[in-house]
């Protein structure tokens, strides 16, 4: 548990939009993969902090569906970078007892990407100290729609009355419905923007946006956005 911040202050789960790959690279007049390759050095130290604050889940919105209008070969550094994570990193999510999980249309990603998830997920099924969820082929809106076609089929199919549907409902159908809300969303190079991240799971959460790149974004960026959170007073709407 870091010491800078109070053990009853530290949020549940953390979900983290990495921005600004990009720019760190373009202001070193490097390919733009440079940036992303700098940013997967920075989830390992995210996953490193989260492991030692002692955070059970931790989200990182590693591809969206807009991504894929991106050129080809950006598409293909990163599909090859995510299958170099898998490989290099598997062995420090055993080490540590961190579940791999996947938000998003995982069906849309190149099989061999699909196979290399699908085998840590499997491998790492029965870990329960913390999970790393990674948001690929994802899209709050998208997620929104695939819970709504399936409710859809519910009620269509008579298992489900449409005056029963509440939010319990939506929540349920959603990709990941077991995983609590995350308490605090990260974003990283400035942008006041949710770019249709877990629209419907950051209701409540607590925002902390960082002028830092993602690719310089390590634990001492980390930790001052932890003791931001531990200074705020969660109301959920109330007075209280
Ligand atoms: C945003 O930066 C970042 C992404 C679109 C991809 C995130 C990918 C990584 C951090 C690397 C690989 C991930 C894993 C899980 C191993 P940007 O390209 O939009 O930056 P910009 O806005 O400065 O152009």
């Amino acid at each position: 548990m870091s010491a800078a911040v109070p053990p009853a202050s530290v949020p549940r789960h953390v979900a983290i939009i990495m921005d600004g790959n990009g720019r760190w690279a373009r202001q070193r007049k490097l390919p733009r993969l440079k940036g992303h390759e700098r940013g997967a050095e920075s989830v390992r130290s995210a996953i490193r902090s989260c492991r030692d604050a002692g955070i059970q889940y931790l989200t990182l919105y590693a591809f969206s569906v807009e991504n894929w209008s991106r050129p080809k070969a950006e598409i293909n550094g990163l599909m090859r970078l995510l299958r170099t994570f898998l490989r290099d990193r598997a062995q420090e999510l055993h080490d540590d007892h961190v579940r791999l999980r996947v938000t998003g249309r995982m069906q849309d990603l190149p099989a061999a990407v699909q196979k290399a998830l699908n085998r840590v997920m499997a491998d790492t099924a029965a870990y329960e100290r913390g999970t790393l969820i990674l948001a690929l082929s994802y899209g709050g809106r998208a997620e929104l729609v695939d819970a709504t076609r399936r409710i859809a089929a519910e009620v269509k199919a008579g298992t489900l009355a449409p005056d029963a549907i509440d939010e319990q409902t939506i929540a349920d159908h959603l990709y990941l419905p077991d995983v609590p809300d995350p308490d605090l969303l990260i974003r990283t190079s400035g942008e006041m923007r949710l770019s249709n991240f877990l629209l419907w799971q950051l209701s409540y959460s607590e925002l902390y946006v960082t002028d830092v790149l993602w690719p310089d974004f390590r634990d001492d960026e980390f930790q001052r956005a932890l003791a931001a959170y531990a200074g705020r007073h969660r109301r959920y709407g109330g007075l209280a």
